[in-house]
């Protein structure tokens, strides 16, 4: 995730450049960097650091020019470098562009455009769009339509704004699947990733939206849809926030943010190339003994993981809980050890790797950061893409592992045999339908759970039950549930309750259950016998469900029903608006829960 600031106006714009991307770093903070008209050339300046260091380095603030563009950068493709910095300009430096997104074919672009005779000084999939409407440019002689065949040519996702020196008082830009919103202001206009990009010069907004593109001069601004080039009526939205609420986007906190940003994280996931998966593939299928390692939060998306692995391609994968790995490590040259890590930090999970390093095993792992220690220490890395997670508590880069591990089992599966053509395209289509399912969720639904949220946040002792891959599950949501509340909340698998638990249940502890679809056949049967157990002892059961007939329940959640690869994170994400909203019911700190630290580098 990276965040995108413009200005074009009568006055100079360095300060609101400067302010722009200064109040977008939440969105990325590797580097950055300006694009600005100077007389008749474009000037670029850019480095690695905060917005702060590169401005004193660089001289942001008091740059002179009317028209400009900013980016502060989430490394997603190339390592954090000046080089990789945007903006990138292409050959003849006619054209400038910042991008937030994900180009997915931009090797094929690329290798065109290196035999046209393109020259490429960056490892980012960006640049190929400053060549690609170069290129238009030689071959048609206008910007316009330059930039709209480049924009069709782009398969991925994208938030852009350009320069030109043959369009020197405008701003182009457009967007898909990634925001990008226009600012009206007085003598000025401008455009943002979002409404922190201008907030303190104007709160009139005209927001983009896919299949659009926008023209933005000092005194003027058009949309236009890409495909028949008319020009849109677009109103203007007035912003009611103040720039503290607004750098949250809006949300009172960032967990609900990222929360609402698990569609576009999931997008991300899909995104990330084949290759790499494959990659990692070849490693599992040449080695013995395959471990999947994680810790609090990892280790249930590891532990999620293993029942992929064994249903979808019958392979025995364990998860273990970093923590505990070096008491359990048998792993030698012919292991593969597989880590999750958001911060790509945790010491635990970092120092089992150096532990399984030492005997030979080959290491790799989904990592979050780039440039992290773990990113860096692994044989083979998967950047996950997912942007900043600034709350403590994850939620979006969890989801986006879960999904790059069911691509990985997929995979594993077709190479295996047990996962056929037919079933192969089934899971890739409910995969690319997961993003608009959670959008659905968390738009439909978010005003029923909080209401149970409002109306549960008394209960102190929770217990969380699922069968099979819904086990994970239970276990994340009430992790989710006690670090942003601190209630008790304990999750387990429903066959385990009547061999123990049982005993706890009465009228004072409420249970949540995951119920999967009535098509899961005897996982659901054996979930329901479950809910009987607890029901039997006066327990209040409150269940999340695929169909709305069952009403055994005191209370009920109910889901729309979807493949059965992507149901389980339906009610995940629930489960995490649950949680959040019992802890602001109970006025908890929740993006930064007491005792806890984004990323534990300690033993
Ligand atoms: C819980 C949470 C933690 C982390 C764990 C590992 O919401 O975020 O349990 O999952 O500390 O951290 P990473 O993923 O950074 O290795």
């Amino acid at each position: 995730m990276c965040g995108i600031a413009g200005v074009a106006s009568f006055h100079p714009i360095g300060d609101r450049l400067y302010d722009g991307v200064h109040h977008l770093e939440y969105r990325g903070y590797d580097s950055c960097g300006v694009a600005f008209l100077n007389h008749n050339h474009i000037e670029v300046r850019k480095d690695v650091g905060t917005v702060d260091e590169v401005d004193s380095k660089e001289t942001i603030r008091h740059l002179v020019s009317n028209v400009g563009i900013a980016h502060t950068r989430w490394a997603t493709h190339g390592k954090v470098t000046k080089e990789n910095a945007h903006p990138h300009l292409s050959c003849r430096a006619d054209f400038a562009v910042v991008h937030n997104g994900i180009i997915a074919n931009y090797r094929v672009l690329r290798d065109e455009l290196l035999k046209k005779g393109h020259r490429f000084t960056s490892e980012t999939d960006t640049e190929v769009i400053a060549h690609l409407i170069e290129q238009g440019f030689l071959d048609c002689g206008d910007v316009e339509r330059a930039w709209v065949n480049a924009l069709a040519a782009l398969d991925g996702s994208y938030a852009l704004a350009m320069i030109s020196i043959h369009e020197p008082q405008r701003i182009f830009c457009a967007r898909h699947e990634s925001p990008l919103i226009i600012g009206v202001g007085s003598e000025s206009n401008y455009v943002g990733s979002d409404f922190n990009a201008f907030i303190e010069q104007t709160k009139n907004t005209v927001i983009l939206e896919d299949g659009e593109y926008g023209i933005v001069s000092k005194d003027s601004f058009s949309v236009k849809s890409l495909r028949s080039g008319e020009v849109l009526e677009k109103a203007i939205t007035v912003v009611p926030w103040d720039s503290e609420l607004s750098r949250k986007g809006g949300y009172p906190h960032y967990m609900l943010k990222e929360i609402h940003e698990q569609p576009q994280a999931v997008r991300n996931a899909l995104a990330i190339a084949s290759e790499q998966i494959n990659a990692v593939a070849d490693t599992m299928e040449a080695a013995q003994r395959v471990r999947l390692l994680g810790v609090g939060t990892t280790y249930y998306v590891a532990l999620l993981g293993q029942y992929l692995f064994a249903t979808l391609a019958e392979m025995d994968v364990p998860a273990v809980s970093s923590d505990e790995f070096r008491y359990l490590d048998c792993s030698d040259a012919h292991s593969l050890i597989l880590a999750v890590s958001q911060s790509g930090e945790t010491y635990d999970t970092a120092m089992s790797l150096r532990h399984a390093k030492e005997r030979g095993a080959k290491t790799a792992a989904i990592v979050n950061v780039v440039g992290s220690s773990i990113a860096r220490m692994v044989d083979q890395v998967v950047l996950q893409g997912s942007g900043p997670e600034v709350c403590v508590v994850s939620t979006k880069a969890a989801l986006a592992q879960m999904i790059l591990l069911a691509r990985l089992a997929l995979e594993m599966g077709r190479r295996r045999g047990t996962v056929s053509p037919t079933k192969w395209s089934e899971c890739e289509a409910a995969l690319a339908a997961l993003p608009g399912e959670i959008e659905t969720l968390v738009n439909e639904k978010s005003g029923l759970i909080r209401a149970a949220a409002y109306r549960h946040a008394h209960v102190h002792n929770w217990l969380f039950l699922g069968r099979g891959v819904y086990y994970p599950i239970a276990l994340e949501s009430a992790l989710k549930m006690k670090e942003v509340t601190y209630l008790h909340a304990e999750g387990m698998p429903g066959g385990f309750l009547k061999h123990g638990t049982l005993s706890l249940v009465d009228d004072q502890l409420y249970t949540l259950v995951f119920v999967p679809p009535p098509a899961a056949g005897e996982l659901h049967a054996l979930t329901m016998s479950s809910v009987e157990e607890v029901k039997a002892r006066g327990g209040f059961v409150f269940g999340f469900i695929f169909d709305g007939h069952e009403d055994i329940f005191d209370e009920r959640l109910v889901l729309t029903p979807t493949h059965e690869l992507t149901a389980p994170f339906l009610p995940l994400v629930a489960a995490q608006l649950l949680a959040y909203f019992t802890a602001t019911a109970l006025k908890r700190n929740v993006d930064k829960p007491r005792s806890l630290a984004k990323s534990v580098t300690v033993a």
